[in-house]
């Protein structure tokens, strides 16, 4: 899958990208990231970019045709699904990351400063997204948190398929809460069946404490399931024993 980002700080975005499980993946091959700087289709020799807003306000807004053409820079013979990050945008869910993994081509288009003019918004972009109800100071953060959630979802940038259809918002649900060694810490044991039981006895005490955790953690998301009766005497009975 190839990514196009076009930023005017395309050091911020590298220098996440670059590192762990992400950067692997783009030195396999596995993952493109293509970084454009918006600056190097300047208005002028002084790298022109931005300016006031009509009608009055403060601060400055990235001009229409910066962005347009480094938009066109990379259009080949297929147009890129496009995104705008920013607060106005859709939320980002874990199904809106499985959507976009499925793109061949997938431009992230950050704003800085007051943002982007509407009008070019409005000619190339397919969506906005927002990675959350809070303003951050570019889009940069956001393209990363794009990039990184949609590529663990490749084949080949995980170790395995496992490692991301049992965690949390894959079913809906959180993650059952997870141990490794010691056996007991602090006075806190792990849970027997986890050390001893059989691998369905073992999957079923994890579909169960999962849905107990997202009714502790995130309520929320159990309205949206069809939860059984037998299954909430489990959860509660669970509850009870912990
Ligand atoms: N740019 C500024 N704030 C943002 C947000 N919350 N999400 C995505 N892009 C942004």
């Amino acid at each position: 899958m190839k990514f196009s980002i076009l930023t005017l700080f395309p050091e911020q975005v590298s220098n996440f990208l670059n590192q762990s499980i992400i950067g692997r993946a783009i030195n396999k091959g596995i993952i493109d990231v293509n970084l454009v700087n918006i600056r190097d289709f300047a208005l002028n020799e002084y790298g022109k970019v931005d300016d006031t807003l009509y009608g009055g306000g403060t601060g400055m807004l990235m001009q229409c045709d910066p962005v347009y053409d480094s938009f066109q820079s990379i259009v080949g013979d297929k147009k890129p699904y496009t995104v705008y990050v920013s607060p106005k945008g859709n939320v980002l869910n874990q199904k809106k990351v499985v959507e976009l993994s499925k793109k061949e081509h997938l431009c992230i288009i950050c704003g800085h400063y007051e943002g982007i003019d509407s009008r070019v918004i409005d000619e190339i972009v397919d969506e906005e997204i927002s990675i959350g109800d809070y303003v951050l100071t570019g889009g940069e953060i956001a393209s990363v948190v794009i990039v990184d959630s949609v590529s663990r979802m490749i084949e080949g940038v995980l170790p395995n398929s496992d490692a991301y259809t049992n965690e949390s918002h894959m079913a809906g649900t959180l993650e059952a809460p997870q141990y490794t060694k010691p056996r007991v810490w602090h006075g806190k044991q792990v849970p027997e069946i986890l050390v001893n039981g059989n691998q369905a006895a073992i999957d079923e005490y994890n579909r169960i404490a999962s849905l107990r955790e997202t009714m502790e953690k995130r309520p929320d998301l159990l309205e949206k399931l069809e939860i059984s009766s037998e299954d909430w005497q489990k959860i509660l009975a669970n509850k009870i024993q912990n």
